[in-house]
């Protein structure tokens, strides 16, 4: 399946090369408002996961990797970008710029949306509810890593011991929607230095969690605090559960074979004392660090690790792919 990436940030380039090698999906063609040059630099060089062992150069109009040709464009809106010429059946859209119904359809192509979006056919945690994806969806939402790593484990915790409310903190490290330096923003907190301060602020994943767990609808309440740290996130969810579980073992049992059954691939136990670079480069979704669960009379708290760009990165893959196997 022919494959085009809008927007080469982080996570367009970490798809970009997730997806490089694979024998049924082909990045045929990208698009950003930079330069090729530029995207062939970021790509071969990364300040957290390292080089890319790679040949990556550019001509014009496009990106060379191993010899490899892949059309590349410099547009600005959805519209103006050629996708068709090139043979692409899905579009990543991982701009961060273009979310709602209105503005994905410019795309000559299904979608697949790197964000929450409330206005699309579809929100989707893969392992969770991607089953629900029907054949006439063409604006499907991938949510968002602080989604992806709540959603396993409370769909598994729900299932088990009833939910009748849910309060998550997601730690999350800093990202391109705040600033390096104290700049005006909507968000007054997200206003100041990224890599100074500790910020409190929202997350999407509060109302994606209840879209992909609809019997969660009206019980869940999220927020996030943005830490200076590169990569790598943990979030803490505290649920109210109606048929409380007996201990903490009793709940990391479950996960665990949650892990190894349903969640096989997305959701993974550790029982060893990690702090978060531990995480970095981890393919799944939500890591369950076990020591640190805790059971207090109706009470159940989970902390989960994910590593936010490459756990991602990886159900983006398995979503295309099962877009493939199944449209
Ligand atoms: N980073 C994460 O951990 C993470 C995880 C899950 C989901 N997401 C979501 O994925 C999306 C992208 O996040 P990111 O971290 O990859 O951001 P990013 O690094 O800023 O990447 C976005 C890229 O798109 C480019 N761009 C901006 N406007 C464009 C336009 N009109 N047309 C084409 N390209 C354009 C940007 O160029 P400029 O830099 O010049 O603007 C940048 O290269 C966001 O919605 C984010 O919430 C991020």
């Amino acid at each position: 399946m022919k494959i085009g990436i809008n927007g080469m940030g982080r996570i367009g380039r970490g798809l970009f090369k997730a997806l490089w090698n694979n024998p049924y999906l082909e990045v045929a063609a990208v698009n950003d408002v930079a330069e090729a040059s530029m995207i062939a630099h970021l790509l071969r060089h990364d300040s957290y996961y390292g080089g890319w062992e790679a040949e990556v150069d550019c001509a014009a109009g496009l990106l060379r990797v191993n010899g490899r040709e892949i059309s590349f464009f410099r547009e600005d809106a959805p519209e103006r970008i050629p996708w068709k010429s090139c043979g692409v059946e899905w579009v990543v859209e991982a701009t961060g710029r273009f979310k709602d119904r209105q503005a994905l359809s410019g795309h000559s192509c299904p979608v697949v949306l790197t964000a929450a979006s409330r206005s699309v056919d579809r929100q989707v945690v893969f392992g969770v509810n991607h089953e629900a994806i029907r054949d006439g969806d063409k604006y499907i939402s991938a949510t968002s890593c602080t989604t992806h790593c709540v959603a396993p484990p409370l769909w598994a915790l729900n299932r088990a011991y009833g939910a009748r409310t849910v309060l998550f903190n997601t730690v999350h490290c800093y990202n391109v929607s705040q600033t390096l330096v104290d700049a005006p923003k909507s968000d007054p907190r997200r206003a100041r230095a990224g890599a100074l301060n500790m910020i409190p602020t929202t997350t999407s994943a509060s109302i994606a969690v209840e879209e992909v767990i609809p019997e969660l609808r009206g019980k869940v309440c999220g927020m996030a605090i943005r830490v200076p740290a590169p990569a790598v996130s943990l979030t803490e969810i505290i649920v109210e559960a109606e048929r409380p579980p007996r201990d903490a073992a009793e709940v990391n049992a479950l996960l665990s074979s949650a892990s190894s059954g349903d969640l096989k691939g997305i959701l993974s136990v550790c029982n060893e004392d990690l702090v978060s670079q531990d995480f970095r480069g981890t393919p799944f979704s939500s890591v369950i660090d076990g020591p640190l669960t805790a059971v207090n009379g109706g009470l159940i708290r989970i902390i989960a690790w994910y590593d936010n760009e490459r756990g991602y990165v990886m159900r983006l893959l398995d979503l295309l792919n099962y877009l493939r196997l199944e449209r």
